[in-house]
């Protein structure tokens, strides 16, 4: 096996992460694209791209905080010119599934000139243990609005297997993959698997778009976190993206992991034992 140089961006995020633990195990040689590592990458300073990009072949691109964000062609347009400039011969490229506005982002990877692989992934399981669902797990008490939304959550360790193989196998230049889990479920339906497999009593409370902009402007959060929650939200968690998609099964020829696995699994790490 030829050893490939690697930079995976978002590498402590959570499929940059696992994308860069199953290369490393593989023998590759993987530079961790993040603010903290040394070179430091950061979005926010394009100063940093070529430093990161020296010396690598290919690149998994996961972009901060998401690709429908005012900025983010600019960012990527840029990015995807300094890593041809750099000699870069591929981009895997993280985006999400159902974002108008990401598309134009692939259009931009698509004709980079090199070659290229979009991984467009549903809403992820991981955001229930890793990101923003996981305080009000802990808390016991989840309070979401557009419970009637179905969203096929797809697991983080699927994404990196595709992402991994979409690196270091040729045939998958060129491919758009769309990456979902088995099933639809609710908010309230995966909240009920949390609960189950934790055996903890969660609480489930359906609540509007109104009140729950509301309240996470009474936490204070910044005006681009609200309005790319609240895109997230009315914008992706439509009917028509809902559907589930066998792109998991066509790349890796295995089942995708279903959402009460993932909660099993997640469950035995202690990570939603609640804080006494
Ligand atoms: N979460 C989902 O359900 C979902 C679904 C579909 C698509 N996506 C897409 O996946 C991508 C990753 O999103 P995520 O929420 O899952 O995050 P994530 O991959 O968990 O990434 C978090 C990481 O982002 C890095 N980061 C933050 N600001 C940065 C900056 N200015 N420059 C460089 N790195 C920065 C941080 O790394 P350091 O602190 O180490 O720098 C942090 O470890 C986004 O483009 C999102 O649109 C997410």
């Amino acid at each position: 096996m030829k050893t490939r140089n690697i930079l995976v961006l978002g590498g402590k995020g959570k499929t940059g992460r696992r994308v860069a633990q199953r290369l490393i195990k593989l023998g590759h040689n993987v530079r961790i694209g993040s603010r903290s590592e040394n070179p430091a990458f950061d979005w926010d300073n394009p100063e940093t791209w070529p430093g990161s990009l020296a010396g690598m072949d290919m690149v998994y691109i996961t972009f901060q905080p998401d690709l429908a964000v005012p900025g983010a062609l600019k960012a990527i347009k840029g990015f995807s010119a300094e890593a041809l400039k750099a000699g870069l011969k591929k981009l895997v490229l993280l985006s999400g599934k159902g974002e108008k506005e990401a598309e134009l982002c692939e259009n931009v990877v698509m004709n980079a000139g090199t070659d290229w692989t979009i991984v467009r992934a549903s809403w992820f399981n991981q955001n229930f243990s890793e990101s923003f669902f996981l305080d009000p797990i802990l808390a016991g008490h989840v309070a979401l609005p557009m419970n009637k939304a179905l969203v096929p959550y797809v697991d983080a360790d699927d994404i990196a297997d595709v992402a991994v193989e979409a690196l270091l196998d040729d045939k998958h230049v060129g491919e758009t993959y769309e990456l979902t889990g088995p099933r639809q479920l609710t908010f309230e339906q995966a909240s009920h698997e949390i609960s189950k497999a934790t055996a903890r009593d969660i609480q489930f409370e359906s609540i509007t778009m109104d009140k729950y902009m509301s309240m996470l402007r009474a936490y204070q959060l910044p005006d681009d976190h609200l309005w790319l929650i609240n895109y997230l939200f009315t914008e992706v968690l439509t009917e028509s993206n809902s559907v589930v998609s066998h792109d998991v099964e066509r790349v890796l020829g295995r089942k995708a992991k279903d959402f009460k696995d993932y909660a099993i699994e997640t469950a035995a790490t202690g990570v939603w034992n609640p804080v006494v």
